[in-house]
């Protein structure tokens, strides 16, 4: 049940066929070169795109923008610290200034870093380093064939064939094997990002983040937790984790970051602020080294490149984050629109994660082999067809990979409803009703860093 009702509105328009037709052709096939006004239903990303409440929007006038020790900053570290229990902050303008003021400290060149998946920020962090970042998922993974697999509730083991519920998990089997290959003392940070954005947004297991802190302890490596989605993954958490069917959200969010030394925060995602981030953690020499290479990037620890009122925004929206109504509702919005493509005959991953549903895109269009970015062509015909924007996350994002052909339509929260998503499901029957019609791309045009050409090189479709 939706917990909320809306008071401030925000039109749009879906442009006529013939104007999206030209739009996407004006921006080469590259839905990141559409202007947002063109787009009718944007599910590029869930990142800062959410809606703010009447609360946090009351909260922005308060806004303390004294260069030091402003009351916006306490707020913040107080919401930290009720919500995810660290009782101190380095703010960061967004998550990956966090990333950056974190791995730029605890880095050095050569070490290897382990994560259940790399987001590609933290990937390239770590690499801006000088470090080796190595990937740990569990083989449930990127296993699209799960579809149907009902997660119920269970241990939230890890074996590693333990089923999709808990698909996000790090997979210490392999942890172990890069140890053994790396060598004692070459891993110096392990981390877990929870929910696993780059699996599908599958949850973790808060018994697997147990795990992983044993690990670290072993290893004598630190252990870090991207928590840019801990509500979701703790409504997750509750569900499936027997130990945890009847805490609550902020208690479970609490239990499981509670195990990490330090978090890494976009508060983009669930603080539900429209920019920010932050690093937070207990032990106190990092915090102070932190501090320091925050007034080198970011700016002086208590803003950290943000304005005071957008640390206000974010301290209550920390608060609204694990309120048991919003996360349950969210994750229960992002499955419902699951259902709605799955009934619609659209070929998803299963089960569906945090904050989109990941489409399979060679199994949607077939004929479209993967040098000709079939996940690129579907976000294409989503967008010609209904102006709903996805993004591609296959072979046109992550070059030279074996990653699966997937589409993210991920949901802003708070934000759409569901004629939006009957729309978007709708737009994706027609378009695989249409798929024989539908071409291959190839490259016109890319920038000089292949890691980053998704976000502005240039397509055209294949000519037969
Ligand atoms: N870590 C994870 C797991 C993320 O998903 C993101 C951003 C970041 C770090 C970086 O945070 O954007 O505030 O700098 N993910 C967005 C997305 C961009 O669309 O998934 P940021």
């Amino acid at each position: 049940m939706v917990t909320y009702r809306s008071t401030m509105v925000e039109r749009i328009d879906l442009p006529s066929r013939e104007t999206r037709e030209r739009r996407l052709e004006e921006a080469g096939y590259n839905v990141f070169n559409l202007a947002a006004a063109d787009v009718f239903v944007d599910l590029l990303t869930d990142s800062g795109t959410g809606t703010m409440s009447n609360d946090q929007w009351a909260a922005l006038i308060r806004g303390d923008e004294s260069y030091a020790g402003s009351r916006s900053f306490e707020r913040l570290e107080s919401a930290v610290e009720d919500v995810m229990g660290f009782p101190r902050v380095v703010p960061a303008h967004q998550g990956r200034g966090a990333e950056n003021v974190l791995y730029g400290t605890l880095l050095e060149e050569g070490d290897v870093v382990l994560n259940n998946t790399h987001f590609d920020t933290t990937r390239a962090h770590v690499a801006n380093q000088g470090a080796d970042p190595v990937d740990c998922p569990v083989d449930a993974a990127f296993d699209l064939e799960s579809a149907g697999a009902d997660a119920g509730a269970g241990t939230g083991a890890d074996s590693e064939t333990d089923s999709h519920e808990f698909a996000g998990n790090f997979s210490l089997e392999r942890a172990r094997s890069v140890v053994d290959d790396a060598g004692e003392g070459a891993v110096s940070v392990v981390i877990q990002t929870i929910t696993n954005n780059s699996a599908a947004g599958q949850p973790v297991s808060v018994e697997n983040t147990r795990r992983v802190r044993r690990f670290a302890d072993e290893i004598d490596a630190t252990f870090v937790i991207d928590a840019c989605r801990f509500a979701e993954n703790a409504a997750f958490v509750r569900e499936r984790e027997n130990e945890f069917s009847d805490a609550s959200i902020d208690e479970i969010a609490r239990e499981q970051l509670g195990y990490a030394d330090a978090v890494v925060m976009s508060g983009k995602k669930d603080g539900l602020a429209n920019i920010g981030g932050f690093v937070a953690t207990t032990d106190r020499d990092l915090l102070a080294e932190c501090k320091q290479r925050a007034i080198l990037y970011e700016g002086f620890p208590t803003y950290g490149g943000m304005a005071g009122r957008d640390m206000e925004a974010m301290a209550v929206g920390l608060r609204e984050a694990v309120e048991d109504a919003y996360a349950t509702d969210r994750i229960e919005q992002v499955r419902t629109f699951g259902r709605l493509l799955e009934d619609a005959g659209v070929p998803i991953y299963t089960p569906v994660g945090g904050h989109a549903v990941y489409l399979d895109a060679a199994a949607a269009l077939p004929h479209v082999p993967s040098a000709e970015f079939p996940g690129q062509a579907l976000v294409c015909e989503l967008y010609r067809e209904g102006g709903v924007r996805g993004v591609e996350l296959g072979s046109f994002a992550f070059p030279d990979t074996d990653r699966p052909e997937l589409v993210r339509l991920a949901l802003p929260r708070r934000t759409y409803h569901r004629d939006h998503l009957e729309h978007v499901a709708e737009t994706a029957r027609t378009v695989l009703e249409k798929r024989e019609a539908v071409s291959g791309l190839e490259l016109a045009s890319e920038p000089s860093i292949p890691e980053l050409r998704h976000f502005t090189a240039e397509l055209r479709p294949v000519s037969r």
